[in-house]
């Protein structure tokens, strides 16, 4: 089984390349296509780590509680941003502002997560882990395919790390 942060890092690599496809996207029925399936990735990633890798970092991490509270205040900017995209019509001025307000505090996140967040969880989490939650991760994503059963709705970063540590 795959390294969960390997997993982790093929996810943020595709959001790169989504965001990357809207500015080449030629009329709005291809801006919706692109657009649709990246925010439900990203919403559903979100999902999986605040289920998944939070709870590890959380209670292990050298800095997991400040890492924690950083990414889920994070991950709450990104959903606003998707869900204010869902507010206006597609390709509208509103609609860009939106979804480039999803790709600043996007690439903003990852940036953080991928130089603080891993490597503090890759110190504290052997192979063995890795790949349990690597199995997990798969698991997370079969059961919501689409985003089944999940609902996206902001999380309170301070209450999110007192119900976890
Ligand atoms: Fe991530
Ligand atoms: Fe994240």
């Amino acid at each position: 089984m795959d390294d969960i942060t390997a997993m982790i890092m093929d996810d943020h690599a595709a959001f790169r390349r989504g965001f990357a496809r809207l500015d080449d996207a030629e009329d709005e029925q291809e801006l919706l296509a692109i657009w649709e399936a990246l925010a439900l990735h990203l919403d559903i990633h979100a999902e999986a780590e605040e289920a998944i890798l939070y709870p590890h970092l959380v209670r292990h991490g050298d800095d997991g509680e400040a890492e924690t509270v950083d990414a889920v205040g994070d991950h709450n900017k990104i959903r606003d941003a998707i869900a204010e995209s869902k507010l206006h019509p597609v390709g509208s001025d509103q609609w860009w502002a939106a979804v480039w307000q999803a790709r600043r505090e996007n690439s903003e996140h990852l940036a953080e997560e991928e130089d603080e967040a891993l490597p503090d969880f890759r110190r504290h989490a052997g192979a063995e882990l890795r790949a349990e939650l690597g199995h997990r991760w798969l698991t997370f994503y079969g059961e919501h395919k689409n985003g089944r059963n999940l609902t996206f709705h902001d999380k309170d970063p301070q209450g999110y790390v007192r119900e976890h540590r």
